[in-house]
């Protein structure tokens, strides 16, 4: 069920809770599954990167990216850095993108379960700023999670409650997101449902976009 480059990077990572965390994650969303969207070479941002294992998987299968991740949870980002020591493609800074003068023409920046964490004002500020950051023709990838099935909606708002330690959460449906990032100027070049294994409670869904004045 897990690829090889998972199996590599579970090695990586120190102490149970952190391992666990991160299998536990590539179990349900599988790295691959947003991987192959991300262009195999140039400036690549992961934003709420968490413990980084999706940021060390894209570095680690196409070396010619150079992978940043962005992450407030200093502890995860330690823990991130301490993975990628070895890892020459990937860095992880405590940063906040919005401030980050630094960051331009990035080819790709990923927000890979981050928007229903962040309040909807806070998610406009930051697509603003990643449209900003990103080259002519860079791509932003928005990996969420929708409100249906109802079952799957119920399962995550309670997984994420208690994971967040009951941080207030910010979910819309797939339809909703879409109709934001339009609206702030993104055009979407390909959407769809992220298909795993049977009865994966999260529903998984993947927009794929692009600045609009580039695709007119
Ligand atoms: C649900 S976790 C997702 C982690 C990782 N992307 C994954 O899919 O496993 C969301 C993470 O985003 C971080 N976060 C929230 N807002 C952020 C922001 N504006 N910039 C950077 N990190 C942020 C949180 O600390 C948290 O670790």
């Amino acid at each position: 069920m897990v690829d090889c480059y998972v199996k590599q990077i579970l090695s990586l990572y120190d102490g149970f809770f952190a391992r666990m965390f991160v299998y536990l994650r590539c179990i349900l969303l599988p790295p691959d599954k947003v991987e192959r969207f991300v262009p195999v070479r140039g400036r690549i941002v992961d934003v709420g990167c968490g413990y980084g294992h999706y940021a060390i998987y894209f570095a680690l299968k196409q070396p010619k990216r150079i992978v940043r991740g962005y992450e407030f949870n200093k502890n995860r980002v330690r823990a991130a850095n301490k993975a990628a020591t070895r890892i020459d493609n990937v860095d992880f800074f405590c940063r906040d993108l919005r401030r980050d003068s630094s960051l331009k023409n990035c080819d790709c920046i990923c927000l890979i379960d981050l928007m229903h964490h962040i309040p909807r004002e806070a998610q406009d500020n930051l697509l603003l700023e990643c449209s900003k950051k990103l080259a002519k023709e860079g791509v932003l990838i928005v990996k969420d999670v929708d409100n249906r099935p109802l079952w799957k909606y119920v399962y995550n708002y309670v997984h994420d409650k208690i994971f967040t330690l009951n941080d207030k959460l910010y979910f819309s449906s797939r339809k909703q997101m879409e109709t934001k990032l339009e609206g702030l100027g993104f055009k979407i070049t390909f959407k769809e449902t992220i298909r795993t294994w049977f009865l994966n409670p999260i529903p998984h869904y993947i927009l794929i976009l692009k600045n609009r004045e580039n695709n007119v």
